[in-house]
């Protein structure tokens, strides 16, 4: 089984990304495994896809190893896509986007970014709270061959928390179909449907048509 290093330092995300491929073959090793541990990869990308290279690509120069990558937040409709590429640090500034002093680091809670986001859409309906979670996981090899995946999954939000489960906006986000959160529903469940699983999925084939090595 090929070993391959996570880019994350998120628990939550290790285990879904374990979860996922563990399903496919891959064993997956937190950095920390693989000798990268005191390092801050600030996210200075705008896009999913640059965010999820960046990480990959520096974790792969430090470990010497394949490495994985995920990029993911929430798109929210109502408040023109916020926050997006910015959901780990919503509520560490201001207003619905980061200013240019934004530097890339200094994530905030997720009880925090929560409260932030309901408040601002409190004044919407439920049909026009859509929205949708995000996930580009980018693998790098060191020979330099990258493969990336985007998936995603549909939703609507609520106006307060439900449920114990996942982590993140979980707890406010309703796929599309379901009458439970994500925080409510099963592990095993999100873990099919998710915008991780997706991405996840489809990397699988695009590595079918490699041969990693
Ligand atoms: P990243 O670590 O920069 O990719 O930030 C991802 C952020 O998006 C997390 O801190 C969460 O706020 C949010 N997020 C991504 N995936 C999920 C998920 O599966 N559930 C809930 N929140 C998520």
């Amino acid at each position: 089984m090929k070993t391959i290093v996570a880019a994350t330092k998120n628990k939550h995300k290790i285990m879904e990304i374990e979860a996922i491929t563990g399903r496919f073959g891959m064993n997956i090793i937190p950095r920390d495994e693989a000798g990268v541990s005191d390092v801050e990869i600030p996210e200075t990308g705008t896009s999913f896809e640059e965010n999820s290279y960046i990480k990959a690509y520096e974790i792969m120069k430090l470990s010497g190893q394949i490495t994985i990558a995920d990029d993911s937040g929430l798109v929210v409709d109502c408040i023109g896509g916020a926050p997006g590429v910015y959901s780990a640090r919503f509520a560490a500034f201001p207003g619905i986007w980061p200013g240019d002093d934004d530097k890339g680091t200094a994530d905030s809670s997720d009880r925090d970014n929560n409260s932030k986001l309901l408040e601002l859409i409190k004044g919407f309906s439920f049909e026009e709270r859509t929205a949708r979670f995000v996930s580009v996981i980018t693998m790098v090899f060191p020979d330099g061959r990258t493969i990336a995946a985007r998936g995603e999954v549909e939703g609507h939000l609520l106006l307060e928390e439900r449920g114990e489960g996942g982590f993140g906006y979980d707890p406010i986000f309703i796929p599309l179909g379901y009458d439970r959160t994500f925080g409510e529903l099963p592990a095993e469940l999100k873990n099919s449907i998710s915008h991780r699983a997706n991405a996840l999925k489809m990397l699988k084939e695009k590595l079918e048509n490699i041969a990693i090595g």
